[in-house]
């Protein structure tokens, strides 16, 4: 899906954070603990009374509670908490907050209520956070209903966005009904994602689940992903990214890409998604572009050790990508495919063809690798297709390699 504007509620964020940071000293209550606890700060466990004051305030005393408290911990109990939009934002005094969340996080029925910013949940300029836990409810199927019929609506909320971050973990979080991604790590470095949940059903617009951009140094692991997007997309400028024992499906795959959706755009280096399963899915590990000049370039990237059910594109580059066929470019893609490893991936297609490369004419792909593929449809090989693509095959190869 598209991402652009990632970053433009940026301004709208400084106000916001700056309008609060009167009111957080007087508070004297909570310094006296390096424990801050929404409760304390006013927030009702409800589900009703709107608690986004609360947050911002817990949190801008847990992010300022320095003199000599190198950690800090802001704290929600058990319960819901009714939250609009909200920025919890950097650098902080503390050198480590951590966000311990047993309750759920829900967000106001009304999707109007979430503005036009494009985030629910915002970190900015953080260092140091560990977010452990927790449940969030974007409440996403009016947004969703809206989109289909129409309507006006606003752009739709990621639910919880890192911008500029940096030393973050996030585990045991489980993310329901996103109006748009549920999690983006957007020009951060050095993230772990653990044991998160991130589910929507299937026919939910553009809810993928992870998005990572712009990023160095990003693990994802031990996580379930069912979507109606991708279960992970990886954009422009990302490196150094490993992805590990994930269970993807139902959504549209793990994707790098979309890329080429500007003339000059960074490129994507050393990926690698060892471990995972993918069910019922419309692709499984995918490459797109679209076909037009670009400086961007795809190398360096590893998939193995893979499991499909019923994957629709099992293995596919798609260098012409075009969704619904609208506003294609129709050009070559610039992008620059090299260094490509697909290693022990097996089971079964949905479709009769398991693997596609579809290479850009200009810039065909380079030093593709295949090694022990075995996939089926409907109890037969399954067949592959390749343009413009140069590699070598090794090991036990079904459908034959057409390398
Ligand atoms: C990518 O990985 C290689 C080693 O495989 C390393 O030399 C290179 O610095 C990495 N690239 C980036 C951008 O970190
Ligand atoms: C691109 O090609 C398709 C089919 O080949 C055509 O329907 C479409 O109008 C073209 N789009 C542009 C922008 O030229």
């Amino acid at each position: 899906m598209a991402y652009r504007n990632i970053c433009n509620c940026n301004n709208y964020c400084v106000a916001v954070v700056v309008l609060f940071m009167g009111v957080l000293s007087s508070n004297g209550a909570a310094a006296a603990s390096n424990s801050f606890n929404v409760m304390k700060f006013g927030a009702k466990p409800d589900g009703k009374t709107d608690s986004t004051q609360a947050f911002v305030k817990t949190w801008a005393s847990a992010c300022s509670s320095a003199s000599g408290q190198a950690n800090a911990v802001m704290y929600v109990p058990k319960g819901r908490f009714l939250i609009k939009a909200v920025v919890f934002r950097g650098p902080c005094k503390t050198r480590r907050v951590t966000v311990r969340i047993d309750g759920t996080l829900v967000a106001p029925t009304d999707y109007w209520a979430l503005g036009n910013s494009g985030y629910w949940i915002l970190f900015i300029k953080v260092t140091g956070v560990t977010v452990v836990g927790g449940s969030l409810d974007a409440k996403g199927a009016a947004f969703w209903a809206c989109r289909r019929s129409g309507k006006t609506c606003p752009v739709g909320a990621r639910s919880i966005t890192f911008n500029w971050a940096n030393n973050i973990v996030i585990t045991g979080l489980t993310s329901i009904n996103s109006q748009q991604t549920h999690l983006v790590i957007n020009s951060c470095n050095n993230v772990v994602v653990r044991n998160v949940k991130l589910i929507a059903p299937s026919e939910s617009p553009n809810t993928d689940g992870i998005h990572v951009q712009s990023s160095a140094g990003v693990t994802i692991t031990g996580s379930i992903l069912q979507t109606g997007d991708d279960c992970i997309s990886i954009g422009p400028g990302t490196t150094n990214l490993h992805i590990s024992n994930i269970k993807c499906g139902p959504g549209h795959g793990v994707s790098i890409g979309s890329l080429g959706k500007e003339l000059k755009e960074d490129g994507v280096q050393n990926v690698t998604l060892t471990n995972a399963v993918f069910s019922g899915s419309d692709n499984g590990v995918r490459i797109k572009s679209w076909a037009r000049p670009s400086t961007g370039f795809v190398r360096n990237i590893l998939f193995q050790n893979i499991i499909m059910r019923n994957v629709e594109n099992p293995i596919i580059i798609d260098q012409n990508y075009c969704p619904n066929n609208q506003a294609c470019p129709n050009q070559s893609s610039g992008v620059k495919i090299s260094q490509v490893t697909f290693r022990n991936i097996q089971g079964t297609s949905a479709t009769a063809e398991a693997v596609t490369f579809d290479c850009s004419p200009s810039h065909p792909c380079t030093g593709i690798r295949l090694q022990n593929i075995k996939l089926t449809y409907m109890n037969k090989d399954a067949t592959s297709s390749c343009k413009n693509i140069d590699g070598t095959s090794s090991g036990l190869l079904v459908p034959e390699s057409c390398l």
